[in-house]
């Protein structure tokens, strides 16, 4: 299952995903914003972040204007990686190289066809384990 989330900011790649979505059988939980009228990014952030801490959710999506201050909110959750992505390399690495839960991306950056193509990427990509468990697990003992 996958979350979803965003902003006022990034109303309209949320709507653009999750029709990709449903297209696709993709199952997803919309953590809103349901409307396009403004509205505080942390709040959905921590929806999503949610999602993801309590097991009903294994990976997630998020967008705000850039992917910025999503990414800042998500990463200050503890246990959550959020990965802020403008290309499909770095969502791949993300996925094999951080194992990101989150994709954060950028309505005002990043135009429709690349983010889908963003989102395919992350979410097609698996964690490689290995050197990178060691790594992504001194990511962790940060938290502390
Ligand atoms: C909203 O105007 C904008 O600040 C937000 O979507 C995001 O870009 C913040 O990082």
């Amino acid at each position: 299952m996958i979350a979803i989330g965003c902003d006022h900011g990034g109303f309209n790649h949320k709507q653009m995903i999750i029709k990709y979505f449903e297209e696709n059988n993709i199952e997803f939980l919309d953590c809103g914003t349901f409307e396009p009228v403004s509205c505080d990014y942390p709040d959905i952030a921590e929806a999503v972040c949610n999602s993801i801490l309590d097991g009903s959710c294994d990976r997630g999506i998020l967008v705000c204007g850039t992917g910025i201050g999503m990414s800042i909110a998500a990463n200050k959750i503890d246990g959550i990686r959020a990965a802020h992505c403008t290309d499909t390399y770095s969502a791949r690495m993300s996925r094999q190289h951080n194992n990101a839960h989150i994709l954060c991306l950028g309505e005002r950056i990043t135009g429709c066809d690349l983010a889908l193509d963003i989102v395919k990427e992350f979410l097609a990509a698996e964690f490689l384990g290995d050197r990178h468990q060691k790594r992504v697990d001194k990511i962790m003992a940060l938290e502390k």
